[in-house]
């Protein structure tokens, strides 16, 4: 027996050593130059139009965490093909936003990264500020175009780049697919069933589960510099009354990817030594006594970055969680309901005997919306976790992509198997069914019949090996995004000469470079569903895309160029903005900024619990006079010794920031709230705010902080 076993053991270790050694070798090649960089792109957070759900009432106010820009660029040599893709914490891409990052690029690198091989990808949050799309339909909701949150986004975008960019390093790319479970499920099931039964009985669900996720490891290193992962399910987590910034679920599983990589790779020591306190709560609880709030004392400008938990100095593992196929898919996962009577909506109409705002979609943490995110966030991070440590299919051959413009107005579609039957796309115009809306939320935003405005649209293949990455600008529905991702790869085999074959795998990266709304089959269109109401150039919207995406394909697979096609409007200089910009903030008669208001309520046991929230409130100013980017507004500190260490910060998940007007003066206050995470240490602790405030429009920021009265958690 004994020997059995180590004989067992032997070949178990040799196969280890085997696998492990196979693993260095290959991840010590460096295939590729590989570079990861990510930036704060948190907008202003009170009062702006949330993007999304095009509800007039729903305004920022507040941070639930932050937004960021993440970026990977992969290159074949220093001076070989490459591509940049870049995921962003906002509701969709933006052609103007695009434009002018490619104009700062310009500027910087020449003609190293242009349209061509940038593909810039919005998770689709709907708790972001919005006013950075270029046509006046999307912004009608957000009074227009909004300088500030157009400006954050472009910066960061810009910003993540140029760190991936100074990043670039010898790597290896390892690739990994696998199922999501209970992400997202369709929420337009009876449009979906109008999809041909033979073609439906090919796919096991009404939804696309599967997550690809890509890993990057420094060849020298040994070590992961980041991961991106794909896979389709809305950011409606948060619903359209949610006031507070945030990156929604996609958003919530990079924060809790990010912070367990780096968990996982600090020594435990470290932590543990660093927080570990006496146990003895009845003396902190003395100590904390005797420390009282101080008032708002001046600060500079960049000091809350010094209070920043995960300082960025372009040396951090990125994580970054991107959208697909997202059209039907819905993250309200225990289906939709009527809010009069609790029961299902009607399932052909998704209404309430006929009032269709009357049926709302439930997520997992029903009725807690915050609970919901964190479950449809930790369900992808899990996953990704999971492709993350089991990637050993190591990615190589050739880097190369294909960009093309192309007026929607008025394509003509030569329909497969029918010979020659042609047919056209319309010029945009939305369906009666698009101010419905969805189970997640109505939608009022209207087109004019025969606009052709929006109706440049760029379309991009882009491929690392035997991956290839659609860039499409918008929300294909499941079934569309199947038949997307087949035609192109039947165009590739049958184009490549040997190059692609059934191994190759196409990923859609949704709402990329530009948006357009939805894209829905010819048959879900018949239907008028609020995505086929909003495919904006008629029935055959996605049969011309096939057929574009099918051109780009060939020419791909053919080593051939494409043309470049007609060039997108740039409308910066015709925007309209009607939102107010603060015109100067003082602090009521006697006051400071960042003096407190209310103070931390001690809970009559004298300590507070996990799960507890503590909250204090400061005197404060709009915090639209400067977004404190890589900064923070909020920040938890813990007594060590005789210093406060900062060990949360309002990109947390258990910090909040909220953002309000007094009701009677009309001076701001900022309540800071903290949910006492499981993980807590028990310790001493206090809140802290930083701001900054203008006398007038036109004078300089003034910088301020204060700290609440100290706390014990036990
Ligand atoms: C690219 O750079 C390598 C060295 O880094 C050099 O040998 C090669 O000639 C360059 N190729 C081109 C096309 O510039
Ligand atoms: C939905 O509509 C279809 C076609 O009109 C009909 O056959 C089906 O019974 C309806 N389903 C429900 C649950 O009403
Ligand atoms: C798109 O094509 C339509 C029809 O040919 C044309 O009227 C329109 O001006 C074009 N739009 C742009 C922005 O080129
Ligand atoms: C193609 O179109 C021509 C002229 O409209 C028609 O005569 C012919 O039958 C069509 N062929 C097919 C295969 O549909
Ligand atoms: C092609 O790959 C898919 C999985 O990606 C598999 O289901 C299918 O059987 C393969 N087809 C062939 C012809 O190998
Ligand atoms: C101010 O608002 C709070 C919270 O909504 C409310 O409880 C309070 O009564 C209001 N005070 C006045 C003076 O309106
Ligand atoms: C602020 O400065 C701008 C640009 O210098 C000027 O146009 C504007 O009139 C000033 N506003 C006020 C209120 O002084």
């Amino acid at each position: 027996m004994v020997s059995k076993i180590n004989q067992h053991l032997y070949f178990l270790s040799l196969i280890i050593a085997i696998v492990f050694g196979f693993a260095l070798i290959r991840s010590a090649d460096g295939q590729y130059l590989v570079g990861v960089g990510s930036y704060d792109m948190t907008g202003p957070a009170a009062g702006i139009n949330m993007m999304g759900y095009a509800n007039l009432f729903q305004n920022t106010a507040g941070i639930h965490f932050r937004l960021r820009a993440r970026t990977f660029i992969v290159a074949e040599s220093s001076n070989g093909t490459r591509f940049a893709f870049v995921n962003l914490d906002a509701g969709m891409a933006s052609q103007l936003v695009t434009t002018k990052v490619l104009e700062k690029l310009k500027t910087r690198f020449g003609n190293l990264y242009t349209e061509e091989n940038i593909a810039i990808s919005g998770i689709h949050t709907h708790a972001g500020p919005g006013g950075y799309l270029q046509y006046l339909i999307y912004s009608i909701t957000s009074l227009g175009f909004v300088q500030q949150s157009f400006d954050a986004i472009v910066t960061a975008i810009v910003q993540s780049i140029v760190q991936a960019h100074n990043n670039l390093k010898p790597g290896s790319i390892f690739i990994r697919k696998g199922d999501v479970e209970n992400a997202g499920i369709n929420r337009s099931p009876s449009a979906y069933l109008l999809n041909p039964a033979e073609e439906r009985a090919r796919y096991p669900e009404n939804v696309d589960k599967e997550m690809t996720l890509l890993k990057f490891v420094d060849a020298a290193s040994g070590k992961s510099i980041g991961a991106f992962n794909w896979y389709a399910t809305h950011g409606t987590s948060m619903s359209r009354d949610n006031l507070l910034i945030s990156g929604d679920n996609k958003g919530a599983a990079a924060r809790f990817f990010e912070d367990w990589f780096s968990s996982k790779n600090e020594s435990s020591s470290t932590t543990t030594s660093k927080f570990s306190t006496s146990s003895d709560i009845g003396k902190l609880m003395e100590k904390s006594k005797t420390i009282k709030a101080t008032g708002g004392q001046q600060c500079g400008k960049t000091t809350s970055q010094g209070f920043k938990v995960r300082k960025n100095d372009g040396s951090l593992f990125v994580g970054a969680f991107c959208q697909s196929n997202v059209g039907d898919v819905t993250p309200n996962v225990l289906g939709a309901f009527c809010i009069d009577s609790g029961k299902p909506c009607d399932f052909n109409h998704s209404s309430c005997h006929g009032d269709d705002q009357l049926c709302i979609g439930r997520g997992p943490g029903y009725p807690d919306e915050i609970l919901s995110t964190k479950i449809i966030g930790e369900r992808q991070f899990q996953k990704a976790v999971d492709l993350f440590n089991s990637a050993t299919d190591q990615l190589s051959g050739k880097i190369d992509y294909r960009h093309v413009y192309i007026n929607f107005t008025n394509i003509e579609v030569v329909l497969d198997g029918t010979g020659n039957n042609t047919v056209k796309t319309c010029p945009a115009a939305l369906g009666p069914g698009f101010a419905a809306g969805t189970t997640d939320g109505p939608g009022v935003f209207g087109f004019q019949q025969g606009d052709t405005e929006p109706a440049v649209l760029p379309i991009q293949i882009l491929r690392l090996g035997k991956l290839i990455i659609l860039s499409v600008p918008g929300e294909f529905t499941t079934m569309a995004g199947r038949r997307l991702r087949e035609a192109v790869k039947d165009t590739l085999i049958n184009n490549g000469n040997g190059e692609f074959d059934n191994d190759t795998h196409i990923v859609i990266a949704g709402l990329t470079n530009a948006y357009s709304q939805y894209i829905a089959t010819f048959e879900e269109y018949a239907h008028q569903r609020y995505e086929a109401a909003s495919t904006l150039y008629g029935p055959h919207t996605l049969p011309a895309y096939i057929q574009e995406f099918k051109k780009l394909a060939q020419a791909m697979a053919k080593g051939e160029k494409t043309t470049k096609g007609p060039s997108p409007p740039d409308l910066s200089s015709v925007q309209l903005s009607l939102s107010l910009n603060p015109t100067g903030d003082s602090p009521p008669a006697g006051k400071m900024f960042g003096d407190i208001k209310e103070d931390i309520n001690q809970p009559k046991d004298g300590s507070f619990n996990k799960g507890d929230r503590p909250s204090a409130t400061f005197w404060s100013a709009n915090p639209r006079y400067d977004l404190l980017t890589e900064g923070t507004y909020a920040v938890v500190e813990m007594l060590q010794g005789k210093r406060w260490i900062p060990v949360y910060d309002d990109d947390d998940f258990s910090l909040y920031f909220k953002w309000s007007l007094e009701n009677t003066s009309f001076h701001g206050l900022a309540t800071i709230e903290w949910e006492v995470p499981t993980k807590a240490i028990p310790g001493v602790y206090r809140l802290r705010h930083f701001g900054s405030s203008k006398k007038a429009v036109n004078s300089t920021n003034h910088y301020f902080t204060g700290a609440s009265s100290a706390f014990t958690v036990s």
